[in-house]
């Protein structure tokens, strides 16, 4: 089920061919959930959402996340932003490969940061993604792991991670897919009836597990995601499928002259 990914590259010019104006503006925002409740949600949740994690994907989640920060090392960025940082683990792995590098964790649930600081994440900020408190060109490197998806504009808050990134800075974006062939049907079964039952033992919160589901449902995947990101502020953007594209890896450059 979980084999070895595969990767997709192109240039922006094809992206920008490709991605035609009614596509874009479909996968602008995902603006079905409030953001206050998915606030809450995460607030409840993070007691619990590390064994959640690490029990839900199979101890996978600890590959993913190396393999995000062995992508990152070699931009050897001096200022790292971690968004939707939540319990911390991106950002933790990331400091451990770059003892040197600044990094900052940010979100907005204070119960997510609460238990990234218990893990040893000192700077952390409550943030919302959508209006983050840096100036313009704060960073080399912005990371978002599992976070974009909940977000309630996909394009906004791209295009302020665009802002806070120094020009020639780095994105990148880790999250869920689907998998494409034959396992798409049994992986989406696990997704929308065994995971939540199983999350709903974990931590009290099965809710909150099916709206994981539907998040990945909605959430665009490869090429259309490369030309969501080309379209706020990136260039280059580049796709890693992982584990059979049950997750993916989106990295891309930020443009000199940024569009909002
Ligand atoms: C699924 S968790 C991911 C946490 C962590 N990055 C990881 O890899 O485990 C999603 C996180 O995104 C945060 N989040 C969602 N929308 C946000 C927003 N608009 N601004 C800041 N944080 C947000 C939530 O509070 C939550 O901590």
């Amino acid at each position: 089920m979980f084999g070895a990914g595969r990767e997709i590259r192109k240039n922006s010019r094809q992206s920008q061919t490709s991605a035609n104006t009614s596509e874009m503006n479909r996968f602008s925002s995902a603006g079905e959930r409030d953001p206050e409740q998915v606030r809450a949600m995460f607030g409840r949740v993070a007691r619990r959402y590390d064994l959640a994690n690490h029990l839900l994907s199979g101890g996978l989640d600890f590959w993913w996340r190396r393999r995000a920060s062995d992508i990152v090392r070699p931009w050897q960025p001096r200022r790292v932003l971690d968004l939707a940082t939540g319990s911390g683990d991106l950002a933790l792995t990331i400091a451990r490969k770059l003892p040197q590098a600044e990094m900052t964790g940010a979100d907005f649930s204070p119960e997510m940061l609460a238990v990234a600081r218990a893990k040893g994440l000192t700077n952390t900020v409550v943030a919302d993604a959508l209006q983050l408190p840096f100036a313009d060109a704060s960073f080399d490197v912005v990371t978002v792991a599992f976070g974009l998806r909940n977000m309630a504009n996909w394009g906004a808050a791209l295009a302020e991670m665009a802002r806070v990134l120094a020009p020639g800075g780095h994105v990148l974006v880790l999250d869920f897919s689907l998998p494409s062939g034959r396992w798409r049907p049994l992986y989406r079964a696990y997704l929308h009836h065994g995971l939540p039952w199983l999350a709903g033992l974990i931590t009290g919160q099965k809710e909150a597990y099916d709206y994981l589901g539907d998040s990945i449902e909605k959430f665009p995947s490869g090429q259309p995601m490369c030309a969501l990101i080309e379209a706020n502020g990136f260039q280059d953007a580049s796709a890693e499928p992982l584990s059979g594209g049950i997750v993916t890896i989106y990295c891309a450059t930020r443009s000199c002259s940024r569009r909002r």
